[in-house]
């Protein structure tokens, strides 16, 4: 379960997220929706550590990870999955390499059980014969999945998505995002999702916040928020209603 309360951080003299309080439970898929540039990956950073808020605390599974040490963070880093914007795969690493990172600086499984679990979450994926393959021979939409399969390879109890959609094409957009719900799923995994892709959010989530001017103006089920009737919500969520 994630909970935040009251998370306040001002970056380049811009409060760019005001008193922020959410929760996720556990196994449960928030996405937040907004326009660019509002915050989105600035809060998802805060889920993991990689932002401290100036304000405010951020509470993963009973641990506020906002008051561990470097090394701590780095210790419950193996429970997040975190599968960036611009897919961040190591341009100089295969396939199989990028996958197999995570167990090897994590966990001390020898080569055939690397593996083995390299094969088991590419094909969760559904990625085949790309192991050798480098991420520059890869489309856009396999890149996230490699990214995927990534975040997972460790168990991921809570997986962190920052705009997974974002460059692909309609279809290959439906694709990864329902396969992130049906990987999220099967692992039991607590989800956040950033994005501006109203559609296919409304498509997978169990839940959407809409995040403006440094809060969150609404939060609710997918049902909920179509007959919100709050003026921006309604400009932004125009997509989803026709
Ligand atoms: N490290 C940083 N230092 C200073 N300002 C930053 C930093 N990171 C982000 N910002 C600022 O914080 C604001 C929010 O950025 P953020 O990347 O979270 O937007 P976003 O909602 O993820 O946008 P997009 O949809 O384009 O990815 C922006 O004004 C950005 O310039
Ligand atoms: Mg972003």
């Amino acid at each position: 379960m994630i909970k935040v309360e009251h998370l306040s951080k001002t970056l380049g003299g811009q409060k760019v997220l005001n008193d922020i309080s959410f929760e996720v439970a556990t196994g449960e898929i928030l996405i937040f929706l907004g326009p660019s540039g509002i915050g989105k990956t600035v809060l998802l950073k805060h889920l993991i550590g990689l932002f401290q808020p100036d304000q405010g605390t951020v509470i993963v599974n009973g641990t506020d990870i906002t008051k561990l040490s470097q090394s701590q963070q780095l210790k419950i880093r193996k429970d997040f999955g975190y599968l960036f914007q611009e897919g961040a795969l190591y341009d100089f690493m295969n396939v199989f390499e990028n996958v197999a990172f995570p167990l090897r600086e994590h966990t001390s499984l020898n080569y055939q059980q690397i593996r083995q679990r390299v094969r088991e979450v590419l094909d969760m994926v559904d990625l085949d014969e790309v192991e050798a393959k480098m991420p520059s021979e890869l489309s856009g939409g396999m890149k996230k999945r490699v990214g995927l399969a990534r975040a997972i390879v460790l168990g991921a109890k809570v997986l962190l998505c920052d705009e997974p959609t974002s460059g692909l094409d309609p279809i290959r957009s439906r694709d990864i995002s329902d396969l992130i719900r049906q990987v999220a799923k099967k692992i039991g995994a607590t989800t956040v999702i950033m994005s501006h892709d109203v559609h296919n959010s409304f498509r997978i989530a169990d839940r959407l916040a809409i995040l403006n001017d440094g809060a969150i103006e609404v939060v609710g089920r997918p049902q909920d928020l179509l007959s919100c009737d709050h003026s921006f919500v309604k400009e932004f969520l125009k997509p989803a209603a026709v």
